[in-house]
């Protein structure tokens, strides 16, 4: 975080806090008119909104005497130890931690004084925190109950109704909560359609497009929680979580170069059908670990036209049909179209098509395959893709796509000059790319535990960098699964 930022995030939280602190009291002796409650309402407000900025949920908390936004420690300062002690004792009183507010677009003044209310009468409660949460229950605001930081550890359903964990700290759990639900109805989705066409069935536009229009909305509230999304891998239901991760990959990467959400959605739509004639492939080929003969070859490289002849099965409006059929039709076609199917075109490729390629490119790379059981690292992916940037893919694109993926993925070990090794769990949007957030690791009873989170771009008094990166491995390099060590709870 820039010292700029950090500075406005630390008046922000103060001002939070101190308003938070006061509006009980003044909504005890005064009005909701009265000019003194008036200017420390819009104080509060001024102070949500500095630090909605650029996330979709805000939590306040203190934590061992320390104040906390969005996990992040204020740094330190006079008036701020004053804030921390008073807001103390208002938390302590209640029994609870601190706040989580969910962002809205506009925050009405009564909900505001409804919920300082209910924070008042929370305190003639036997249970106040309990109280409070179930009071607020689905709204804006709630009490932050747990007493240390936690990992939330929802699970997503896949189509077969497999269970499996996808993590995400507290601060973001009812945006995970959706987003989740988006990726675990995408999956279904798309096996259901694979199931019915391959029946002969009718197939309707509209369930794929709801799914797809609810990653969308997800997006542009919290892209860095759907990107990490797609590093979902189920091994057995390898065409299903691709699709749905290549989906993902392509919106991401269409909201980087500036795409309006009509466009994401029908670019979504085509990445998430742009493998669906893989089904028409014999299984023993999808399934082979080992190289292909020149016939096989021959056989599997129809694939792309065998999703736009699945494609071209399924009941839509023909004006968006027609615009679902290419991506898939060129994502193996390279931007100097060699690739395959063979085409006498001179043309150049869509940029739906180019975009579809890269993530279907690299998530074909990152993810265990019957030929490949260990994944090619992130770092490791990038750098193969890179290599045929300008022939199979395009170079622009790819560039934005490096960028959002980030030098450090999330999941990369780290060798911190601390003496330290970290985990990255995320980089937040804008900040600097080399120095990501992470999990610095403890070593217990012979065994790795996730310890503090921490920000590398957080400097001492002396404006140095607390922490700094000597050397980064992939977790596969020493045999470790990264989401074994991010899924541990505190
Ligand atoms: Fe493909
Ligand atoms: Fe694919």
């Amino acid at each position: 975080m820039s010292d700029a930022k950090q500075d406005s995030t630390t008046k922000a939280g103060e001002d939070l806090a101190m308003s938070l602190i006061r509006l009980p009291q003044l909504v005890k002796i005064h009005q909701p008119n009265n000019k003194i409650f008036v200017e420390t309402l819009g104080v509060f407000r001024a102070a949500l909104e500095t630090l909605w900025a650029g996330n979709d949920t805000l939590s306040a908390r203190i934590h061992r005497g320390r104040m906390y936004i969005n996990e992040r420690r204020l740094s330190p300062n006079q008036t701020l130890s004053v804030t921390i002690t008073k807001l103390m004792e208002f938390l302590e009183a209640r029994k609870f931690f601190g706040f989580r507010f969910l962002k809205v677009d506009s925050l009405q003044d009564e909900a505001i004084v409804e919920f300082i209310r209910d924070v008042n009468q929370c305190l003639s409660q036997p249970e106040p925190a309990s109280w409070l949460a179930a009071r607020l229950e689905g709204g804006w605001a709630s009490p932050i109950i747990d007493k240390d930081f936690k990992i939330s550890i929802v699970m997503a359903q896949d189509g077969s109704g497999k269970a499996r964990p996808i993590i995400w700290n507290a601060g973001i759990r009812t945006l995970a909560m959706k987003a989740r639900k988006s990726y675990s109805r995408a999956l279904s989705v798309i096996a259901g359609l694979n199931d019915k066409l391959s029946d002969g069935q009718p197939v309707n536009i509209s369930k794929p497009r709801r799914v797809v229009q609810d990653m969308v909305e997800g997006l542009f509230q919290n892209e860095n929680l759907l990107l990490s999304l797609s590093t979902i891998r189920d091994y057995d239901d390898y065409t299903c979580t691709h699709s749905v991760n290549v989906a993902i990959l392509s919106m991401c990467l269409g909201k980087r170069i500036g795409l309006g959400k009509i466009q994401i959605m029908t670019l979504g739509l085509a990445a998430l059908f742009h493998d669906l004639g893989k089904v028409d492939v014999p299984i023993e080929l999808i399934r082979k670990t080992s190289k292909f003969t020149q016939e096989e070859y021959e056989v599997v490289k129809n694939h792309p036209l065998y999703s736009v002849i699945r494609i071209l099965r399924i009941n839509s409006e023909h004006t968006l049909k027609s615009k679902l059929l290419i991506p898939p039709y060129e994502h193996h076609l390279g931007v100097d179209l060699s690739g395959y199917p063979p085409s006498d075109r001179t043309s150049s490729l869509t940029l739906y098509g180019r975009i579809v390629a890269i993530s279907d490119h690299y998530d074909a790379l990152t993810s265990s395959r019957s030929y490949r059981p260990v994944p090619i690292s992130p770092e490791q992916a990038l750098d193969i893709m890179l290599q045929v940037s300008g022939t199979q893919l395009d170079p622009l694109l790819m560039k934005v796509f490096v960028n959002m993926i980030g030098i450090y993925p999330v999941g990369t070990l780290l060798l911190l000059d601390s003496h330290e090794v970290g985990i990255v769990s995320e980089t937040p949007a804008g900040a600097d790319q080399g120095r990501p957030m992470c999990f610095v690791l403890d070593f217990d009873d012979g065994g790795l535990k996730r310890g503090e989170l921490v920000d590398l771009t957080e400097k001492d008094m002396g404006g140095r960098f607390r922490r700094n990166i000597l050397r980064c491995f992939h977790p596969s390099e020493f045999g470790l699964n990264p989401s074994d060590l991010l899924l541990q709870t505190a």
